[in-house]
């Protein structure tokens, strides 16, 4: 492979339009992120007619200022899972800019990005991931379980049955009246009440690596009904903790029963102070050692897909196994292994 190998990332799964460069698959050269917040904020959600029309509205400009007058070698973009309309934007965006262009392109599975996202400290890519590792992708769409034998090499443990984790902060933040998005502000409001004031259920699903939140969300809209003068605070820290104590415990189980020493965390739940400081606590005493997501790369960002694309065409270089396409968008894209 190309020693500066460009690759120009494209992301517009959900509420995020953003493209990125990333240079010999080690250097993040830019990585312009347009954010629909503003857009979404008063439906408290993502509304996906607008998220469709936010992104192709944006999407052209974003990536004419993470290109500017650098060299193009691949265009890779995100080919699911994600809503359809946000991924027939970034379809052909990628499509028109690799024909004009005359380079290859690849399609990208957005959850992969989360975990290889892992990787970067600040601009740089490290290889800090270390495997067997057991993988949480916790965000707001999906919550998923894999053991990760290497690059391109999975097995999905588990998923939710029902919430993703991030759509139970938004929905909880939902129904105390605060702004979308609701997990940093469910976080916020946390740090001013007590954890143990209100018990919420853990649902651990034993037997199992698959996660159920909506019944955590459940117990909390049913307090709220129940009582008339709650804190605000406490509801925050005790729906915050049970889902922390839940996540920490499932993930913690699976690597201790794959026997893996290693655990990534991506996706923008991974954000959270509670989550990344029991886990990490937890871990160190299982003498595990946990690679986050560094917080400005956990929300969705094109230089995570940018070096998931990298590390794919590298795979193909050494197994010399030709690198599939996946340039058909999939609004329920799987992860698969690479082989
Ligand atoms: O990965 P992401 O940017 O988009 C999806 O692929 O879904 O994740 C967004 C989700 C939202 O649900 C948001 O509330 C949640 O990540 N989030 C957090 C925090 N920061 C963002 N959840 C809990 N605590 C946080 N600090
Ligand atoms: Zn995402």
């Amino acid at each position: 492979m190309k020693k500066d190998l460009m690759i120009l990332g494209i992301e517009s799964t959900c509420d995020e339009t953003s493209a990125a460069l990333l240079k010999g698959g080690k250097e993040i050269v830019t990585n312009v992120i347009y954010s629909q917040i503003e857009e979404h904020k008063k439906y408290h959600g993502v509304v996906p007619e607008l998220a469709s029309r936010a992104h192709a509205a944006k999407i052209a400009t974003v990536i004419a200022e993470a290109l500017g007058d650098n060299p193009l070698d691949y265009v890779a973009f995100a080919s699911g899972p994600g809503l359809p309309g946000g991924l027939m934007v970034g379809r052909v965006a990628a499509e028109t800019l690799a024909n004009f262009k005359k380079v290859p392109i690849l399609g990208i599975n957005h959850l992969e990005g989360h975990i290889f996202a892992c990787d970067f400290e600040g601009t740089e890519a490290k290889s800090r991931l270390q495997f067997p590792l057991v993988a949480l992708v916790v965000s707001g769409g999906h919550t998923e379980l894999w053991y990760v034998e290497g690059y391109g090499k999975y097995k999905v443990l588990g998923k939710t049955r029902d919430d993703a984790a991030g759509e139970a902060f938004d929905k909880v933040a939902k129904l105390l009246g605060l702004a979308y998005p609701g997990g940093p502000q469910v976080s916020k409001q946390a740090l001013l009440g007590k954890r143990d004031a209100i018990h919420f259920p853990r649902p651990l699903l034993p037997g199992t690596w698959e996660f159920s939140f909506s019944g955590i969300k459940t117990a909390v809209s049913y307090y709220l009904r129940d009582h008339q003068n709650f804190s605000i605070p406490d509801v925050c820290a005790s729906f915050e903790q049970a889902m922390v104590d839940t996540l920490v415990a499932k993930t913690l189980g699976a690597a201790k029963k794959y026997k893996v020493h290693h655990i990534a965390v991506g996706g923008g739940v991974a954000a959270n102070a509670l989550l990344r400081e029991t886990m990490q606590h937890a871990a160190a005493e299982a003498g595990i050692t946990v690679h986050f997501v560094e917080r400005k790369l956990s929300s969705d960002n094109a230089a995570m897909i940018a070096l998931a694309a990298y590390k794919k065409l590298e795979y193909a270089e050494k197994t010399g196994k030709p690198v599939k396409k996946n340039i058909d968008i999939n609004p329920n894209m799987k992860v698969r292994s690479w082989d």
